[in-house]
């Protein structure tokens, strides 16, 4: 049995949910350009497209028919089943993770429904559209507040905790997720130093060949019957 268990997701896990991967068919990344989006200098340059970009993608996750499907569900009854340590850390800015139960999610790249101001560094809860002169509601600065999403180029959230972890769990398990995006993309490598490593995704990804399990389909349909077996 397992002492300690770090799950690493990514947009393959909301795919089922109705929401788009970036890379391959469909993807965000076929129709848009990340330099032009997801950076720093792409929101310096040209703020109102990059708030209209992610406002959109906000309105979707509030408002569309977008529920967890049954990979969030089964991650969500992992952690409340398992009695040993159980970390999930995901890429992804979606809120499905918490739709379907799941505590103390580490959202590396950031969230979608916070914002943050550029100002006084504080971050809040947002549903609804950030637009360029929006008012801080601690600070008052106008027009510094931007999705508190990690760009290209920035530093990801909570990476000291997740280091440690990787370091002490004997489970690690990433779950759609392409391996493109470092530092994600090397956690294998850090916990397949000590641990056993599982990889659930629809395709091989760019680093399957660390990972010393491999279980390829949707995430919605081989997870389950995985958790399920790692709980008996
Ligand atoms: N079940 C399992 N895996 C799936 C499914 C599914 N139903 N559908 C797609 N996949 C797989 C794809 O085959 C792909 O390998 O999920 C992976 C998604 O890869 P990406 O789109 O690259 O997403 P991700 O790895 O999360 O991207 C990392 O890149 O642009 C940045 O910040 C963004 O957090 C994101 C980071």
């Amino acid at each position: 049995m397992y002492r300690s268990i770090v799950v690493l997701t990514g947009a393959g896990i909301s795919a089922e949910s109705g929401l788009q991967t970036f890379r391959g068919a469909g993807g965000i990344w076929q129709n848009h350009r990340a330099e032009d989006l997801a950076t720093p200098e792409a929101f310096a340059a040209e703020p109102a497209l990059v708030q209209r970009f992610y406002n959109e993608r906000r309105r979707q996750l509030v408002s569309g028919p977008i529920e967890p499907n049954p990979a969030h569900y089964a991650l969500a009854k992992l952690q409340a089943g398992f009695s040993g340590t159980f970390t999930l850390v995901t890429q992804n800015v979606d809120n499905l993770h918490e739709r379907a139960g799941s505590q103390n999610v580490l959202h590396m790249h950031g969230e979608l429904l916070r914002m943050r101001c550029g100002g006084c560094g504080d971050s809040f809860v947002v549903e609804g559209d950030i637009e360029l002169d929006s008012l801080c509601p601690a600070c008052a600065s106008v027009g510094l507040l931007r999705p508190d999403v990690v760009w290209f180029g920035e530093m990801p959230k909570h990476m000291d905790v997740i280091a440690r972890l990787l370091g002490d769990c004997d489970l690690f398990l990433a779950v759609g997720t392409s391996g493109n995006v470092y530092p994600a993309a090397g956690f294998v490598e850090i916990a397949g130093a000590h641990a056993h490593t599982v990889e659930v995704n629809l395709e091989p990804s760019e680093v399957q060949s660390h990972f010393a399990e491999r279980l390829y389909g949707k995430a919605g349909e081989v997870l389950p019957p995985y958790i399920e077996q790692l709980l008996k």
